[in-house]
């Protein structure tokens, strides 16, 4: 079966798929875009996705073509017709396509596009044995709370971690505090036990699984601590876990080439990923 995408109303194969070289996502990253995981085939924690999608949409003045209704059909339908069980499905909609000039285009309809890709979420190499993060320094603009497709400095940092043989990087600010992975939530566990990672504002995506992991923590009864934390400190923590749709969670083993707590997966990492799959699976839609 030749994989399916969605373009503006209609399903093509893939391969088919075309957009305008004048879309504004394509010449100016005047776009925005969601993620969400596929296990047995339903949506993961799809409610929180699309209403960050609206907000970035609101965010960023961009009308969406279609309903946040149509677009969870949309959803849908690439998950079905690819026979996606696990994976993930990707929605992006730009400020369409118009001649090339800055300003806002008058009249014109919002690009609109989707797809679907198999993965193996839940059998994760890497919740056995663990990711290896490297920290670059965080690159990005100032609304890094809109998921827009501008995301350059985030391919940089990525390609950084390929090099240096990790999996992650994690972006640190002018003040040395860590902002976040390049595509996912970074948390740290102190030796008191206590889940801390960095609260919501401008500086970081406001992650939805970091959301429900939260909330799963809470309810197990571990202390939180929403507060920003240093590389040093995050290199003395007991543990450190990332979040995100298509990873859920995954331990940390190394900081730049500094192992964290023996250098194998930590308790508070397990379980909350134990807990998070249980939630995941018991609300997908
Ligand atoms: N990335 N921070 C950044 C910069 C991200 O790109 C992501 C997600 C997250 C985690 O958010 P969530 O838990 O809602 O997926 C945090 C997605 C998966 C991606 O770009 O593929």
């Amino acid at each position: 079966m030749s994989d399916i995408a969605y373009v503006n109303g209609a399903y093509t194969p893939l391969v088919d798929a075309r957009i305008s070289i004048l879309d504004r996502g394509f010449l100016f990253a005047d776009g925005v875009y969601e993620v969400a995981a596929v296990i047995d085939g339903k949506l993961i924690d799809n409610e929180a996705h699309i209403a960050r999608l609206e907000r970035s949409l609101r965010e960023l003045r961009l009308e969406s073509p279609v309903s946040m209704t149509e677009i969870v059909e949309i959803e849908r339908a690439l998950v079905s017709r690819n026979g996606v069980q696990e994976g993930m499905v990707y929605l992006q909609v730009t400020r369409g396509a118009a001649e090339r000039d800055f300003s806002f285009p008058k009249g014109v309809k919002a690009t609109l596009v989707g797809f679907a890709q198999k993965k193996n979420i839940l059998a994760s190499p890497y919740a056995e044995k663990g990711v290896k993060v490297v920290t670059v320094p965080d690159l990005r603009w100032g609304r890094r709370d809109i998921k827009s497709v501008a995301l350059l400095a985030q391919v940089l940092a990525k390609q950084a971690a390929t090099e240096a043989g990790c999996q992650e990087a994690w972006m640190v600010d002018a003040d040395g505090f860590v902002t976040e992975g390049s595509s996912s939530t970074a948390f740290i566990v102190t030796k008191s036990g206590a889940i801390v990672t960095r609260p919501n504002s401008e500086a970081i995506l406001p992650g939805c699984t970091r959301r429900s992991v939260l909330a799963l923590a809470a309810e197990a009864g571990l202390t939180l601590g929403e507060r920003a934390f240093t590389v040093a400190e995050a290199c003395e923590a007991a543990e450190a876990f990332l979040t995100s749709a298509s990873n859920l969670v995954l331990p940390i083993v190394s900081i730049d080439g500094r192992a964290l707590g023996g250098g194998a997966p930590g308790p508070h990492a397990k379980r909350l990923r134990a807990l998070y799959l249980a939630f995941a699976r018991a609300t997908a839609t």
